[in-house]
Parts: structure tokens; C-alpha cells; sequence
């Protein structure tokens, strides 16, 4: 769990003013997510409670209200040691909301929208609508729905595109009842992954109506999209073949933990994309709303997933011990809460569970929670990720799709794992396609390889990918992994190989990265370190070198070609030190010093251009890119001057004085040339003048035990991150500065609006 505590209780409590003229109406209680075992108490009396730490839920707080007179709200939260494999946090780590309501509304997550038919010249769009009658009485409500476009800031259009025709509906004394509304809209503006498609979106506006008046007013924002899951050719959205260039993100945000903050998730995503990446798998639980809202915006398909275990238990006190109780209310509430969601394209029920080993009681199991989605939204397919199960299995029956960890690529099929019996070492793909011609196949964890950022080991892996083992792959020591990016967890294979396995396999729809970006938890291979090895990106929010890799082959039109290792290496001189060359050319000609080491070309299913007997010697290594014959672009990589001077730079120098907004600060060390230096390993301390706070700074080195909101941090490999918020409602001139000894002192301004 990444020796970061966060188990043990802790209470919330706060005072609400609740006016006499409240008394008719109905107050709820809406937690996003509280980590974990939450009891909710009102003026002394136990209100209910949710134990699923990544659920959101609704509490009736209405009976205990003291109107017109202080109320106290007291939450209490539990949070067990030993409940996850990765950093779960600890608290109310999402937003937690009061909601008035007349007794008449709609109710939680009252809204489904679906789109049966989608074509270029119209749409049809069914909302259903469920409302809430609170009173005692029973009555008859009007409801008007109105469909607005969304601008790309979610900002709804003036004007309306579509009035549905207007309902009554009947409601019982203390029921709740339907209304169905379908509408056809010509010329819709159609949602799609983003940069394929755009993702549009629109607005439902239901209005409820009772005696003349609006008593409530719910918005719904939604897609217009088709989905279809071709088992022979994956995935088509809107009726165009979209190929899941996915990864695997937990729901941490690095240094912050696991508070949500939104514009901490949009970096994430924001840099994921820059790498041509067009999906998320929500790995292992319900993400925060906002996540979704975000991935609507920015046009990335969500696989939504809900659970880690079932009733076969990972850590002792996980899910499992109340599986039984709480597996279908937490279903339910899941899919209610992010169905109209457009990004979302998938339920996953599981992964990896532990059900894979026990026939046919694990299939029932699977069936119940299949059954369950196809209940609450009929319009997605269901998945379960495998990473154990084969083609014969009942389980592997049960589900929409065939959801596969590590088994494409034949686990452990690399020469280095040859010593391994009994283990199959086959791509599984063709098995499964075979037992289910008719069924979608993705891969839904592959990788799960494992590197620090610009640390390089020697000598360097022959073959295409390789188990971390010590001294090449892996230094325990320092808790480093070798960036050649060839190691691998022991069943995980390289990026050439997970890349290679797809496109050999082009009936499979795609698939999901193990891991996007680092984590916190899970420091596979080193379990001293306090954050994982797996990212593309590390935890700070650098690039590792395999982000090229991936760019080079997900963006094929963008022009790049990235080299490494680094070329400061004052103790490799005339030692053989290999050069890697990712690019989306198919050419390279390298040169050491203005030397040509030879053109390459990159072979079918080949993903890195490597010149494996360079002998070191300092000065300038350069690659030239070609694609069909012609220069298409070229980088260099120089030895560097030791670091004398600091460079700050912000990602956004304007942000938001609301004390959620934040900035992203990278400080580089550089050398007198203004080159970042990739070996610089400096102490380096920060402070703030302004009204802004340092919230927190990193490194991105997993081994790294310095407290997150430290303001003193060692740089590594050259880069070191500061982020910094804004206090509320000051706006005003934030200046940031960083200091090493021997390099004076450097500063960035930063404005907050
Ligand atoms: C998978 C698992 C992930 C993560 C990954 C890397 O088996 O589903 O949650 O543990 O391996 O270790």
C-alpha cells in the first residue's frame, strides 16, 4: 500500500443552518467518496452509512433536522488496515454535498439517457425520468425536457435544439414513478474519442411542475454516440473503427494522494493524450465523477470498473468481507451514478478475481453481477479481466466481452522465462477468439513493465524484453529499474512485445496499459520504495522514455524521434554503451560526434531501432527519421557541462485563486549552456511569498521517502516538481523560488485570478 499510512478512524463534524422555512422541503446528504466504513449521524441520531470507500451515496437526512436551530453533523470513518494492494487514502476525499429539494423532485441520479438510433442526419434520444414524491399526499406533475448543445467548456447554448413533448405524471403518496420521453434531433452534433471524432455533447433540462410552478430543475449531460463490438474488427464508434489505445489509471494523484482534484486529473489526461492514448481503464474501483465529466469533455472512451475482489479475498480485510452484503447495492449505485456518462462504454465487474479458480461457483457469481448491469443499462457490454482463466473455464461464458490481462501475449513467453514449467507461454488470443467467435476480445492489462525515469543500467537485455533481474535490469539498493525499457514484473512483457502481440492479433479491439502513470503503492519490484515502477509517466508527471515508444507507434502522422540513454558518461569511457531510437519514422541514421553508426529500419512489428555496440565517448549523439524515404525529423542528445543553475517552469502561470486550482512548476537543473543535466541529483529547497501555498513536491523517484509536502526536495535525473494552489478570493502575485547551494537562487511568478 506504499508505506504511506492510512488506516484508522477519524471523525468529521460540522454545523448546519437549516432555516424554519427549510421544513417542508427535503435535505439530503451526498458524499462522493469517503475512505472507507462511513456512519453519518445527525443531532446524535445514526442517519445510515456506506462501507465501500470509492462509492458515492445519498443519506436522507430530513427526519433529524433541527430547522431554524443548529444542527450537528458527525461522520465517522474506518479505514482498515490491509483492505487494498494499492494506496486506497483515508477520509472524505471527494466532495461531499448538502442537497434541498422540494418533497416533489427528481430523484438521486434520477436521469437515463440513451440513444437507440444515431445517424449523420438524426438521432433518437429516450430519457427517462424518475421522480421522488416525499409527501404524504399524492400528486400529478407536469415534466418538460429540453435538449441544449454543450460548447467545449460544457456552457449550454441559448437556445434549445429539442422540447420534448410534455408528461403528466402521478405520483403516490411516498413513491416514486417514470416518465419515458424519446425525441428524435435531426443533424446531431456526435460525441467520439477525441482526435478521431469530436466529442460533442448536449444537455438534458427536466423541469417538474406542480400547480403552475417549477419545483425542480435536473441537468443531464450527455453524448450522442453508437457503440458497436465487432468481435472480427473491435470497437466502432458512430460506425468508425476506433482502435483502444488504452491505459490503466488508479485513481491516486501522485504527491496530492488521493483527494480528487480536478485540474491535478486533467494533467494526467492531458499528457496521456499527448502520448496518443484514447482510453482509460478505471483500474480497480469507481472513479470520481469529475474524472468522468472530464473524459466526456476530452473525448476519452472509459472502461468503468467497480471491483478489485469478490468473494475470494486479495488483502485480508478488502472487499471480500462484505461482498455478500453489498456487492449489488454498490453495483446499482455505480452504474445510476455514471450510465449517461458518454466516455463510458463498458462495465467491468472485476479484475483478476479470485472466482477465475473455482468453476462453476465462480461463474454464478459472474453471472448474478452480469445480470445485474444488464438490469440497470442493457445498452453496454459487460467485462471481467482474466489474467488466470482459459477459454474452457465457465466463467469466461458469463461476460459480454473477453477481458485479458497479460495472457495476449503469453505470459512469460519470453526467452528469459523458458526456466519457468507448466506455464503457458502462447499468446492466448487465438484460443479465446476461437471458443467465442462471436465476442469482442480487448486486452485489458498489458505491460507491467517497470523502469525509473533516466536511470540506465548496464550491460543492457538482448532480447526484446526481460524480467528485472539484479545488476542489469535492476539496482535494490537504490530502488532503481534500468530505462532501456525492456524489464518487466515477472509476468509482464515490454511494450515492443505487448505491441507486436496486438498487431499480430488484429481481431483484438485494442487495449489498456498497466500503467499510465506511477501510483502510489505497489513498488513492484522494490516493496521498499513508496510508489510504483509501472507508469509510462512517473508520479511527478515526467515522461519516461517508453512514453516515446508508445507516442511513436499511436501517433504515426506526428514527426518524432526520441534517443537514449542520456550521454553523461564520465565512467563508461570506450565502454559499450547501447543507443535505443523510438520513432514514427521507419528509418534512422545515428550519429555519434557527426559519425554515421549506421542507418536502420525498423522490421514489421518492430518498435525501437538499437545500436547495441556503441563505445562511449562524450559529445553529441544525433538521429535522423525517415518515413518513405524522406527526412521526417531528427534530435539530439549531448553530453552536458555539471548543473550550475535552476529553471522554473509553471504549466499554467495564470490560475484560479480558488484554492483548488493549481500549478504545475518543473525545475530543471542545468548546465552553463542551459542544458537540462540528466544525472543532477541536487538538494534542492522552495519557498513561496504571495498568497499562494506549496502544496507539495516530488520527484518522481519511487524510492524517494521525503514527505510529499516537504518543501525541500533532491532532484532526480535533473527534474524535480513544486505545486502550488492559490488561497481563495486573494488574487493576486505568486512567486515561487528554488534554491541549491552553490547555484544561488531562481524564481517564477505565477498570477492568481
Ligand atoms: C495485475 C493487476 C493490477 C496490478 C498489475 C501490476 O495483475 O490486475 O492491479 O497489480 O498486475 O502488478
Amino acid at each position: 500500500m506504499g508505506r504511506l499510512p492510512s488506516p484508522g478512524v477519524a471523525w468529521y463534524r460540522k454545523n448546519l443552518e437549516l432555516p424554519k422555512s427549510d421544513s417542508d422541503k427535503s435535505i439530503y446528504l451526498d458524499i462522493d467518496g469517503a475512505m472507507s466504513y462511513a456512519m453519518v449521524w445527525l443531532n446524535d441520531q445514526l442517519v445510515g452509512g456506506w462501507p465501500y470507500g470509492y462509492a458515492s451515496f445519498r443519506l436522507d437526512l430530513t427526519p433529524y433536522v433541527n430547522f431554524g436551530g443548529p444542527n450537528q453533523l458527525a461522520i465517522r470513518l474506518d479505514n482498515p488496515p490491509h483492505s487494498s494492494r494499492w494506496y486506497p487514502g483515508g477520509g472524505l476525499y471527494r466532495n461531499v454535498w448538502l442537497t434541498k429539494t422540494n418533497k416533489v423532485h427528481i430523484a438521486q441520479w434520477g436521469t437515463y439517457v440513451t440513444t437507440p438510433k444515431v445517424s449523420a442526419e438524426s438521432a433518437i434520444v429516450d430519457l427517462e425520468v424518475t421522480v421522488e414524491n416525499n409527501s404524504k399526499d399524492s400528486e400529478e406533475v407536469t415534466i418538460e425536457n429540453e435538449i441544449y448543445e454543450l460548447d467545449e467548456f460544457g456552457k449550454p447554448a441559448d437556445k434549445p435544439v429539442a422540447s420534448f413533448p410534455e408528461k403528466s405524471l402521478r405520483l403516490p403518496a411516498s413513491e416514486r414513478a417514470k416518465s419515458h420521453n424519446s425525441i428524435q434531433i435531426e443533424s446531431p452534433k456526435l460525441w467520439g474519442p477525441y482526435p478521431q471524432q469530436q466529442p460533442n455533447r448536449y444537455l438534458a433540462v427536466s423541469k417538474i411542475i406542480l400547480g403552475g410552478k417549477t419545483i425542480d430543475l435536473y441537468e443531464t449531460k450527455f453524448g450522442i454516440r453508437s457503440l458497436d463490438f465487432d468481435s472480427k474488427r473491435g470497437l466502432f464508434v458512430n460506425g468508425e473503427h476506433v482502435y483502444i489505445q488504452g491505459v490503466n489509471q488508479h485513481h491516486d494523484l501522485g504527491a496530492l494522494g488521493a483527494a480528487f482534484n480536478t485540474r491535478a486529473a486533467k494533467r494526467q489526461l492531458e499528457l496521456l493524450r499527448e502520448m496518443g492514448c484514447n482510453a482509460i481503464r478505471m483500474a480497480h474501483n469507481p472513479p470520481a465523477s469529475e474524472l468522468l465529466e472530464l473524459c466526456d469533455r476530452m473525448g476519452f472512451l472509459v472502461v468503468n470498473e467497480i471491483f478489485d475482489c469478490w468473494e475470494r479475498k486479495k488483502t485480508p480485510l478488502d472487499f471480500h468481507l462484505i461482498f455478500p452484503d453489498w456487492s449489488e447495492p454498490d453495483l446499482r449505485a455505480f452504474i445510476r451514478r455514471d450510465r449517461n456518462h458518454p466516455s463510458n462504454i463498458m462495465w467491468s465487474v472485476g479484475n483478476e478475481v479470485g472466482e477465475q479458480y473455482t468453476g462453476n461457483a465462480g461463474a454464478a457469481v459472474a453471472q448474478r453481477l452480469h445480470d445485474i448491469v444488464k438490469e440497470e443499462d442493457p445498452t453496454r457490454p459487460t467485462a471481467a479481466s482474466f489474467n488466470y482463466a482459459k477459454p474452457h473455464m465457465p466463467i469466461t461464458a458469463v461476460m459480454d466481452t473477453v477481458s485479458l490481462n497479460y495472457q495476449g501475449e503469453g505470459i512469460r513467453n519470453a526467452p528469459a522465462y523458458a526456466h519457468l514449467k507448466g506455464i503457458n507461454t502462447a499468446p492466448m488470443y487465438p484460443q479465446f477468439h476461437d471458443t467465442f467467435p462471436q465476442k469482442l476480445i480487448l486486452s485489458s492489462e498489458n505491460g507491467a513493465a517497470v523502469s525509473s525515469r533516466g536511470e540506465y543500467l548496464f550491460p543492457v537485455a538482448k532480447g526484446i524484453s526481460a524480467p528485472v533481474a539484479e545488476g542489469a535490469g535492476g539496482n535494490g539498493k537504490h530502488g532503481y529499474v534500468s530505462s532501456y525499457e525492456l524489464y518487466t514484473a515477472p509476468f509482464g512483457s515490454s511494450a515492443d512485445k505487448v505491441l507486436g502481440s496486438l498487431a499480430r492479433h488484429p481481431f483484438v479491439a485494442g487495449g489498456f496499459i498497466w500503467s499510465g502513470w506511477d501510483y502510489l503503492g505497489e513498488p513492484t519490484p522494490y516493496y521498499l520504495s513508496r510508489s510504483s515502477y509501472f507508469g509510462v509517466i512517473d508520479l511527478a508527471g515526467f515522461k519516461k522514455d517508453r512514453f516515446y515508444l508508445y507516442q511513436a507507434a499511436w501517433r504515426p502522422d506526428h514527426p518524432m524521434v526520441h534517443i537514449l540513454p542520456h550521454w553523461n558518461w564520465p565512467d563508461r569511457k570506450g565502454k559499450t554503451t547501447p543507443v535505443h531510437v523510438f520513432t514514427s519514422g521507419d528509418e534512422v541514421e545515428l550519429f555519434l560526434n557527426g559519425e554515421s553508426l549506421g542507418r536502420k529500419r525498423k522490421a514489421q512489428n518492430e518498435y525501437r531501432l538499437r545500436w547495441d555496440n556503441v563505445a562511449y565517448t562524450p559529445g553529441t549523439l544525433e538521429a535522423i527519421a525517415y518515413k518513405n524515404g524522406k527526412r521526417w525529423a531528427n534530435s539530439t542528445v549531448t553530453t552536458t557541462g555539471p548543473a550550475s543553475q535552476i529553471h522554473l517552469q509553471a504549466d499554467r502561470s495564470v490560475i484560479t485563486a480558488d484554492g483548488r486550482d493549481l500549478s504545475f512548476i518543473t525545475v530543471e537543473l542545468r548546465d552553463a549552456n542551459n542544458q537540462l543535466v540528466p544525472d543532477a541529483n541536487t538538494p534542492l529547497s522552495f519557498t513561496i511569498s504571495g498568497p499562494g501555498e506549496i502544496v507539495a513536491t516530488d520527484n518522481g523517484d519511487p524510492s524517494n521517502l521525503v514527505s510529499f509536502t516537504s518543501h525541500e526536495r533532491t532532484a532526480f535525473n535533473g527534474l524535480c516538481l513544486v505545486i502550488v494552489k492559490a488561497k481563495p478570493g486573494h488574487p493576486g502575485e505568486i512567486r515561487i523560488q528554488a534554491k541549491a547551494e552553490g547555484f544561488g537562487t531562481s524564481e517564477t511568478i505565477i498570477r492568481s485570478q
